[in-house]
């Protein structure tokens, strides 16, 4: 791919620190190869206090955008120009277009790619109640992306209640077609909250690393069998929840769709044109 840039390539870039972990360079590189685009994308690391630098110097180099992340989510809303609806309420942008004046428009595609891959596995939230448990930056886009595309009621739970109570009021503030509420991280409430809803997500880090071997669920007789089940988390392949989900005979998704749409979306937002989703899937991740 390096030996096809060319004095009319233009790149993409993607603002964050650290960044030498993130999926997205090669996600997007391989879409812009398959697609026979004249792009390339970047990871840049940025220091603290040096983003609105980053920022004029995508611009001053004709950048058409890129992602943000970590921990400039929020930061970035300073130096935009336009902000998206959902971005706005979220609080938060993952994904910028630069015009060629020079105008920078925030977006956030976290929780779009989540809907995304729901609505890939069929899964009918509209009207329906969600459960989520977490209430950090992904659950946040999430909850209000969910609320935003027509979900009735949605319960978070977590361990810091503030946390929960703060994207719930956000909720039902700007979308009062939703009816949003939180409680305290409990396995016994959860699993009474669960019992009528369509859709139980994980948006806590429970089940990565050094809780590899917890479940917010402990066991599968307490899934419903009806109730879809979404982890967020990509590594491991298999969450500890998503085993019981399995069976408990649920229809379950890890957090790999999610990654990939949300590159997706923005991917769209930049080119114009569509991801070769299915060939990302097949050849980056061997799925
Ligand atoms: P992300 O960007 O993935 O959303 P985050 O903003 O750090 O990451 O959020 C992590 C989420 O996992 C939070 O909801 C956090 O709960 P707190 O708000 O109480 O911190 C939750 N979490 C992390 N470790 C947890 C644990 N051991 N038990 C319960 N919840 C946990």
């Amino acid at each position: 791919m390096v030996n096809k840039i060319s004095g009319t390539t233009t790149f993409m870039g993607l603002l964050g620190n650290p960044v030498d972990h993130s999926k997205s360079p090669i996600i997007h590189n391989t879409a812009f190869e398959a697609l026979g685009l004249d792009h390339v994308y970047m990871a840049f690391k940025v220091e603290d206090g040096k983003l609105n630098d980053a920022v004029k110097g995508l611009k001053a180099l004709g950048s058409k955008g890129g992602n943000i992340t970590m921990p400039y989510k929020t930061k970035i809303i300073e130096y935009l120009d336009e902000i998206s609806p959902e971005a706005k309420i979220i609080g938060s942008v993952n994904t910028i277009k630069i015009d060629e004046d020079g105008k920078v428009t925030g977006y956030n595609t976290d929780g779009k790619g989540f809907v995304k891959s729901l609505e890939e596995k069929d899964v009918e939230f509209k009207g329906k109640k969600i459960v989520i448990a977490g209430a950090g930056g992904a659950s946040k886009a999430i909850a209000i992306q969910l609320a935003f595309d027509g979900a009735g009621e949605i319960v978070l739970f977590n361990r810091t209640l503030e946390n929960a109570i703060s994207i719930a009021d956000n909720i039902n503030k700007n979308i009062p077609t939703c009816k949003a509420s939180a409680r305290i991280m409990n396995e016994e409430d959860l699993v009474e909250e669960i019992e009528d809803s369509a859709v139980l997500v994980n948006c806590t880090s429970i089940g990565m690393k050094e809780s590899i071997d917890q479940a917010i669920i402990s066991s599968p007789s307490q899934l419903p069998s009806d109730i879809f089940v979404a982890d967020i988390i990509y590594d491991p392949e298999q969450t500890k929840l998503l085993k019981i989900a399995q069976e408990a005979g649920c229809k379950h998704m890890n957090g790999l769709k999610m990654l990939i749409w949300q590159g997706a979306i923005a991917f769209k937002i930049w080119t114009d044109k569509d991801m070769p989703v299915d060939l990302i899937t097949r050849d980056i991740f061997g799925e």
